[in-house]
C-alpha cells in the first residue's frame, strides 16, 4: 500500500511513518514544518518529505500522486497555544481536514481521520467514552478537532467517502516537541528548571506510548469500518503521579515542582473504553512505568535533539505561556 502520512515530520506521525516504512509499505510525508514539524524526526529512513499545507490543495495532490491511502496526523496539537491564539487551528484542523477529504472523494483514496479523546470532554469518575458518545469539546483545540471529526463522518454519508476515525489517548514517547507534559516535564527536570504542574494536579489522562498509539491507527487503516470511530486508550494516571515519576527518574529535586495558576477551561479527566479496538486483534505492548522509564532515558541521551529547539520561537512562547504564573 502505498500511503501519504500528513504531519509525519512532528511526534506521532513520525512515529507511524516509520512504523510503516518497516513493515515495507510505501510512504510520502506531507508536512507544513510548522514549528512542531522536524525532519529529524525522520532520520535514518528513506521517506520522501513534501513540504507543504494540508489546506493547500495543489500541494495535497502533489503529495498524494499515486497513494491508495491518507492518514491525517497533521494538525495545531497543543491545547495551551490553542488558548493564546485559536485561528490556526481552525485553519488546519477543520478546513485542512476539508481539503484533504475532498481530495480523498476525488480520488476514491482510503482516509484516517486521527483524532483525540479530548472531543469526548470532561468525564465523571467511573465513566468512560465509547465511540457512539456525543461530542462536548472543551478547548479551541478540541472543539477544532471535533470540527475535523464531524467534516468526515459527514463525507462517509454524504459522499461514501471510504473514511474511519481513530480517537487516541495522553501519548507519550521519543521525539515529542518539548511543550506537553512528559516531554516539557522530562526536559526542564534534566535542566534543573521548574515544573509548572496547573492547578493542583489532581487532573487525571490517559497515558500511551506512542508506539502503541501507531499499532492502533494501523489497524484502523487497515480494518476499520467506513464511519467507523474507534478509541486508542492508554493507562489512567493522576498528572502528580506522572510528575513524581519523572522526577524519580531524572533523579531531579522535587523542589522544582511548582503549582501554577491553572490552565482556563481545564478538564479534569478524559477516559475512554477501546474494546472495539481489541476486538480487532489491538492490544498496547508499554506499560507505563516502562514506557515513561524507556522516554526518559531517550531525553536524557538525546539532547542534541532537543536543545536546539528550546530556543527562537519556543523561548517566546515560553515566556508568554509560563513567565508570569512562575513570578519570572
Ligand atoms: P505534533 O504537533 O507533534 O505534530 C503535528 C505535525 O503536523 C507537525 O509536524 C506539523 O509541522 C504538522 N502540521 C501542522 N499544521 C500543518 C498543516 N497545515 N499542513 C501540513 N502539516 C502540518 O502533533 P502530535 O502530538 O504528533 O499529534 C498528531 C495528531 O495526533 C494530531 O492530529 C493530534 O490532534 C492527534 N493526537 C495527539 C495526541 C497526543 O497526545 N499528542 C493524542 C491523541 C491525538
Ligand atoms: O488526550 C489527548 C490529547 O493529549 C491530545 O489530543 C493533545 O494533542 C495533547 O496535547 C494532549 O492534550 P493535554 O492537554 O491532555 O496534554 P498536555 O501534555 O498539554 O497536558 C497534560 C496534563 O498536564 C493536563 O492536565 C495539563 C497538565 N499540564 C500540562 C502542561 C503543559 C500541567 O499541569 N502543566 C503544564 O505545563
Amino acid at each position: 500500500m502505498k500511503v501519504m502520512v500528513t504531519g509525519g515530520a512532528g511526534f506521532i506521525g513520525s512515529h507511524f511513518a516509520k512504523r510503516l516504512a518497516t513493515a515495507g509499505d510505501t510512504v510520502v510525508v506531507l508536512d507544513k514544518l510548522t514549528y512542531a514539524g522536524n525532519p529529524r524526526n525522520l532520520e535514518g529512513f528513506d521517506i520522501p518529505l513534501v513540504v507543504g499545507d494540508i489546506a493547500d490543495p495543489e500541494a495535497v495532490a502533489r503529495a498524494a500522486a499515486g497513494c491508495d491511502a491518507i492518514v491525517n496526523f497533521a494538525a495545531e496539537s497543543h491545547v495551551d497555544r490553542s488558548i493564546l491564539a485559536a485561528g490556526d487551528f481552525i485553519t488546519t484542523d477543520v478546513f485542512g481536514t476539508h481539503i484533504l477529504l475532498e481530495h480523498a472523494r476525488k480520488h476514491d483514496l482510503r482516509y484516517v481521520q486521527v483524532s483525540t479523546d479530548e472531543v469526548y470532554g470532561d468525564l465523571e469518575p467511573g465513566n468512560s467514552a465509547v465511540e457512539s458518545d456525543p461530542i462536548v469539546p472543551s478547548s479551541p483545540y478540541s472543539a477544532s478537532k471535533a470540527g475535523g471529526d464531524l467534516q468526515v463522518l459527514a463525507y462517509v454519508r454524504t459522499h461514501g467517502v471510504n473514511a474511519s476515525i481513530s480517537r487516541g489517548a495522553n501519548t507519550y514517547g521519543p521525539f515529542q516537541y518539548p511543550e506537553k507534559l512528559v516531554s516539557l516535564f522530562t526536559t526542564n527536570a534534566l535542566d534543573g528548571q521548574p515544573l509548572p504542574v496547573y492547578g493542583d494536579g489532581k487532573q487525571r489522562r490517559e497515558w500511551i506510548h506512542a508506539e502503541d498509539h501507531c499499532a492502533g491507527i494501523d489497524l484502523v487503516l487497515r480494518q476499520g469500518e467506513p464511519g467507523g470511530i474507534y478509541n486508542v486508550g492508554g493507562e489512567e494516571r493522576e498528572n502528580i503521579d506522572v510528575i513524581e515519576r519523572i522526577l524519580a527518574l531524572t533523579g531531579a529535586s522535587s523542589d522544582l515542582l511548582k503549582h501554577v495558576t491553572d490552565r482556563p477551561g481545564h478538564d479534569r479527566r478524559y477516559s475512554i473504553d477501546s474494546a472495539k479496538l481489541r476486538s480487532l486483534g489491538w492490544e498496547r505492548k508499554w506499560d507505563f512505568t516502562e514506557g515513561l522509564k524507556q522516554t526518559v532515558e531517550w531525553y536524557a541521551e538525546r539532547r542534541d535533539w532537543w536543545e536546539p529547539i528550546k530556543s527562537g520561537e519556543y523561548l517566546a512562547f515560553y515566556r508568554e505561556q509560563y513567565a508570569e504564573r512562575l513570578g519570572q
